[in-house]
């Protein structure tokens, strides 16, 4: 492993979009972490690992990953394990079983909870993390703590993270920063951009591509990007910027970090297409965020504390938003008795 100092211009930008939101390193006192390197996805074949207890449910942490919908998606058979209100898979986003650079990779993942997050202001657990995807981006419901399920989905996450010391940081991790275009995000120039550059997958009605029969149980081979099979309005997927960075990264499939195939406006519109249609709505979202100078600029739920217009909060420009919250940030602390 290479150790080198991290560079705080990163960290800074990483708080930006990654899920953690962490300090700069000079404000956590001691010295600033070393910066790990994924390693080739073939480092995390889960084939090599021993049919023991741990190897078995490593590699069902895996399945489940991939194949979320073939085990507690809303299609199978045994209803009790209907924790999944679509039939997305946690790989339909965290890409190549979660090991992809720059798609939310869960490399490390395990090593950097619990932490303190802004939604829920509180230090939770990856326990928390996973369900925290399970209410929102699988718009369903929260795996029991002691589920076979929520076991092997974390021991999948240790194995991933197995390198990477607590507190350690791994380049790659989450979404790199998107610089957003500094004006309002135009959904009728995204729609002629998902035309020609996501239709042929994701369908002209964003509904995609299923992998069998409806009730079967197999879900997609192009997953959907809105409509009732989709992620809800509370997902991290759901903030226009969130969705620009992974699409402008991720999108079209082949796409990777530095190798983009879409301009940021290119990316930045068709988010925003795409989040303009109709999706799955989350109850009790005014919950989020309890802490409310932790909300982001780009969620787009009430209640809204800058006075600025939902409309702004969707689709931006985002800069203005961002200068508010900062000067707005300290008289809500304050208000809070902090
Ligand atoms: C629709 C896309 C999508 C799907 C499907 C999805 N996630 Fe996520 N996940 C995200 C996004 C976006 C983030 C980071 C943003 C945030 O903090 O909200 C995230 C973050 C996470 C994290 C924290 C990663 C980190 O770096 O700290 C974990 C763990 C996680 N998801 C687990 C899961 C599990 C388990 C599933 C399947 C049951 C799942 N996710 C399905 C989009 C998705
Ligand atoms: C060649 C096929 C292909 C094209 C073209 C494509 N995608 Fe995807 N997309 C996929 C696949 C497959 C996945 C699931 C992740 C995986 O398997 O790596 C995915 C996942 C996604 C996701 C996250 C999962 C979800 O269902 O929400 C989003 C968002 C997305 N694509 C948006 C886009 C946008 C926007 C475009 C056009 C700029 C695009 N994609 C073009 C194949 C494609």
């Amino acid at each position: 492993m290479v150790h080198r100092l991290i560079p705080l211009g990163l960290v800074l930008a990483a708080g930006v979009l990654h899920a953690q939101t962490p300090a700069p390193a000079s404000k956590q006192g001691g010295a600033a972490p070393a910066i790990f390197s994924m390693r080739p996805a073939a480092a995390y074949d889960v084939s090599k690992l021993p049919d023991d207890h741990y190897g078995r449910l490593v590699r069902y942490g895996k399945e489940l990953t991939d194949r979320t919908f073939a085990y507690i998606g809303p299609e199978v058979k045994d209803q009790k394990m209907r924790f999944a209100g679509n039939n997305l898979a946690c790989a339909s986003c965290h890409q190549v079983s979660a090991t992809k650079k720059f798609a939310i990779p869960w490399v490390g993942a395990h090593a950097t909870f619990p932490q303190y997050r802004g939604r829920e202001d509180e230090v939770s657990t990856v326990e928390d993390r996973v369900n925290g995807c399970m209410e929102r981006s699988m718009a369903g419901k929260r795996l029991p703590l002691d589920s076979r399920e929520m076991k092997a989905f974390v021991t999948y996450m240790h194995f991933l993270s197995k390198d990477v010391p607590t507190g350690g940081k791994v380049e790659g991790q989450g979404l790199p920063p998107f610089k957003a275009p500094d004006r309002r995000a135009d959904t009728v120039a995204g729609s002629k951009v998902f035309i020609e550059k996501c239709a042929s997958c994701h369908g002209a009605e964003g509904a995609g591509v299923r992998a069998g029969a409806v009730g079967s149980a197999t879900g997609y081979t192009f997953p959907p990007l809105w409509g009732k099979d989709s992620f809800n309005n509370g997902a991290g997927m759901g903030r226009l910027l969130f969705a620009s960075a992974f699409i402008k990264t991720n999108m079209p499939l082949g796409a990777e970090h530095g190798k983009p195939q879409l301009t940021d406006d290119q990316a930045y519109d068709v988010a925003a297409f795409v989040l303009s249609k109709p999706r799955p709505v989350k109850a009790h979202l005014e919950r989020d965020f309890p802490a409310r100078w932790n909300k982001p600029v780009d969620a787009p739920f009430p209640p809204y504390v800058d006075g600025a217009s939902a409309d702004q909060h969707k689709y931006g420009p985002f800069g203005p938003l961002q200068e508010k919250m900062k000067t707005l940030k300290e008289s809500l602390m304050k208000a809070s008795g902090r």
